[in-house]
């Protein structure tokens, strides 16, 4: 894999055809998960070959679980030779360290994981990864018993030392985070009795769908998840969708672009993660979904999107967790939209792969747009974007972002720190320019 640093995106007449994007992130993690911990070989279609996704596959890896895969680009077909409850085997010495690369879903959910396997670990990551807070996770695996702390700062690496027994726990989550919901419930497979989780905002869903999937007694109804600890799960098949973060960088380009219209095959709509689409919808933008089916529970559709005049909106409070990873791409959409957007109550995005407000705001005034920066927000004033010099610090989607507000820009933009695109959507160059994008890369 060449790792690409720089991408310059020049303005284009309009976006056209029809693609496919990579496979979905969280899906693939969770896939990657619960196949090593169920009895038989899980079958994984379309895993998503990307960094983040890989840390995990190499993760479970060290643990012991044979993992054969074949990799097509950037998806993968897997087997993964799960090793049921207790099937774990850290390496000699007892103790496994594991380097989890940029992914906070990975440090998040291994954790869950591996508080109640009878073994030492250590979990860490880059330097972005050392950043982020965990105390939202190991706090609450304290309350099952684990015995696990970060560093007094509350960032990694996670040191889990091992405990007789972890017990179920009813949890009431304090941030909207479908991390902390998932890496409880992977604490809890290995638990006694039931866990609780109470969520005040729905978070996706993909783990308590998957659960069911490997036939778990997981039960999910309004904002209350709850799971039997300690119940075996059984290998199955499994489809990952298209990650709809992925192709939201694609569907604001062709709403932006005059005379765009691009259909994107196989992505996943679940209407916890359909935040960015329904916003986009209040915004003006044409996006149609056609031929809705299911795939091991997760609904699957065809994007059909076509250029429309967008407006600024207030973003509604309860579109945001379900949109958490998207609003790189959506401050651009509001860049170029008539009028102003103001989006608050998001203070989540300043503690992500990178402080996502901080970024886009200096990246969009670089590119002479008027925005005002808030502690969990951010004021845009929709006057189009003419184009200039950024930098992503190293965040996947704070690139990718940009390399979509240059095609709709004046004179386009050139991003630096393209690094980590691989992290979430391996072949974003070649995708994008097969929609019409014209991309440099350096
Ligand atoms: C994810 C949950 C979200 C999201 C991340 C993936 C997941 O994080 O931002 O990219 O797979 O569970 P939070 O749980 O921190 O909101």
């Amino acid at each position: 894999m060449t790792t690409m640093t720089q991408i310059t995106s020049r303005p284009v007449e309009r976006l056209h055809g029809r693609v496919r994007v990579p496979g979905d992130k969280s899906i693939s993690h969770r896939a990657a998960m619960f196949g090593a911990v169920a009895e038989g070989v899980t079958e994984v279609h379309g895993f998503l070959n990307s960094l983040d996704c890989r840390a995990t596959l190499a993760a479970i890896e060290a643990l012991g679980v044979r993992v054969e895969a074949d990799w097509r680009g950037a998806s993968g077909e897997l087997r993964i030779y799960g090793v049921g409850p207790g099937g774990f085997r850290p390496p000699a010495g007892g103790e496994v360290v594991l380097d989890l690369g940029n992914s906070g879903t990975s440090l998040r959910l291994m954790s869950g994981l591996l508080c109640g396997q009878g073994f030492a670990a250590t979990l860490t990551g880059d330097e972005s990864l050392q950043r982020r807070p965990m105390r939202r996770v190991t706090e609450p695996l304290a309350r099952m018993g684990a015995d696990v702390v970060t560093e007094p700062n509350g960032t990694p690496p996670v040191r889990i030392r091992p405990v007789a027994k972890l017990h179920g726990v009813e949890y009431r989550l304090p941030v909207a985070s479908a991390q902390v919901k998932s890496c409880l419930l992977l604490a809890t497979l290995f638990a006694d009795g039931e866990t609780v989780l109470v969520e005040e905002t729905p978070t996706r869903d993909h783990t308590e769908i998957m659960l069911g999937a490997f036939g778990a007694p997981v039960s999910a109804e309004r904002g209350r998840v709850t799971l039997v600890g300690g119940a075996p799960l059984a290998a199955t098949v499994l489809d990952v969708p298209g990650d709809l973060s992925s192709a939201a960088f694609l569907t604001v380009a062709a709403s932006l672009v005059p005379g765009s219209e691009l259909r994107i095959e196989c992505v996943g709509v679940n209407p916890t993660r359909t935040g960015v689409l329904e916003i986009l919808k209040r915004m003006g933008a044409n996006v149609e979904l056609a031929g809705l089916r299911s795939w091991n529970g997760e609904p699957v559709a065809d994007l059909h999107v076509r250029f429309a005049p967008l407006h600024g909106i207030t973003v509604p409070q309860a579109l945001v967790a379900n949109a958490i990873d998207e609003f790189p791409v959506l401050f651009v959409a509001a860049a170029c939209a008539d009028g102003v957007t103001e989006l608050s109550g998001a203070s989540e995005l300043r503690v992500k792969e990178s402080d996502r407000i901080g970024a886009m705001a200096e990246g969009l005034a670089a590119c002479g747009v008027a925005v005002e920066e808030k502690a969990d927000g951010i004021t845009i004033c929709g006057n189009g974007v003419i184009g200039g010099q950024v930098d992503s610090r190293g965040d996947h989607r704070v690139a990718m972002s940009f390399a979509v507000a240059g095609c709709a820009s004046e004179c386009g933009v050139t991003v630096a720190g393209c690094e980590n695109v691989d992290t979430s959507f391996p072949g974003f160059a070649q995708t994008a320019g097969e929609a019409g994008f014209d991309l440099e890369v350096v």
